[in-house]
């Protein structure tokens, strides 16, 4: 495995592999990495013959107050991971390597990002459609995967790619879970045992959501206020969207239509944590 954050050096071994015919995967991720990023690292290893890991810690994308400074850091065992999941680059850019200091061109995707996460954290998708254009740039990947965790962000950047004309396609792959069905989050680890716990309300209230939709219900309103009571069932528990949206262009339903996404953003004691569900109902 290559280890380089020198974005010379990267293009240049990139060129090279595709001057052998190499299908380029990519993963760009901000470390810290879990089952859900592996996840992402083995399917492109299944489906390409180059793949490309990025670590960087994108700090456009966080807001003031937000939490940058404490994000976990863990570039040894993140490398170890790596290395053992057999990926051929891994790209490890410096923040003045990305961004100089007279940095003043961004990116900003102005329909899908109005709602959801982009209406509570202003600015944040800028800072995501920026820094994987960027990124994209650089690795030039044929093939770029993607969590459905952050189901927003990668709709963003589908359209990111089709309304910029970069030519790669993106793959969206499904929620990695814990055993008890917690979504895996590299923010998990700031959870104390008690709110680990009480984290768990905001997959049993997708579950309630979902068979709520499979039994016929298809008021949004009542799914949510369901779905509001069980989760403010914990204390020290505070929702900042419960939201019941159109899959494809995230707008809010008056009546649930196939395919909807049920996605939410709620703060366990200081932890902000996302999930989400997408539904296909008949009829
Ligand atoms: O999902 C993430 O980890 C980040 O938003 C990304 C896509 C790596 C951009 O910094």
């Amino acid at each position: 495995m290559i280890v380089s954050g020198n974005i010379s050096k990267v293009r240049k071994v990139i060129k090279e592999a595709k001057r052998r015919n190499k299908l380029v995967g990519f993963v760009p991720t901000m470390g810290a990495l879990h089952a859900g990023h592996m996840s992402l690292v083995k399917r492109a290893k299944k489906e390409c013959s180059f793949v490309v890991v990025s670590i960087f810690l994108n700090p456009t994308q966080f807001g003031p107050g937000q939490d940058l400074r404490r994000y976990p850091k863990c570039f040894a065992k993140d490398t170890h991971l790596l290395r053992r999941a057999g990926i051929d680059l891994l790209f490890y850019p410096r923040q003045e390597a990305m961004y100089q200091r007279n940095h003043s061109v961004y990116v900003q995707e102005d329909s899908l990002s109005k709602g959801l996460c982009g209406k509570f954290r202003p600015g944040h998708f800028r800072g995501v459609c920026t820094v994987v254009g960027k990124l994209f740039n650089i690795v030039e990947p044929d093939i770029a995967y993607f969590g459905q965790k952050d189901y927003q962000q990668a709709l963003i950047l589908k359209r990111l790619v089709r309304d910029l004309n970069f030519s790669l396609k993106i793959k969206i792959l499904p929620i990695i879970r814990e055993k008890d069905k917690l979504a895996l989050s590299s923010r998990n680890s700031y959870l104390s045992p008690g709110e680990r716990t009480d984290a768990l309300s905001l997959y049993s209230s997708l579950r309630e959501a979902k068979s709520l939709i499979k039994k016929g219900e298809r008021n949004p309103r009542k799914i949510i206020n369901e779905m509001k009571r069980i989760i403010l069932s914990k204390k020290g528990v505070k929702i900042e969207y419960i939201k019941i949206v159109d899959a494809q262009n995230l707008k809010e339903l008056d009546k649930i239509r196939a395919p909807v996404l049920i996605a939410l953003a709620v703060y366990i004691g200081k932890t902000r944590l996302i999930d989400n569900v997408i539904i296909n109902v008949k009829g």
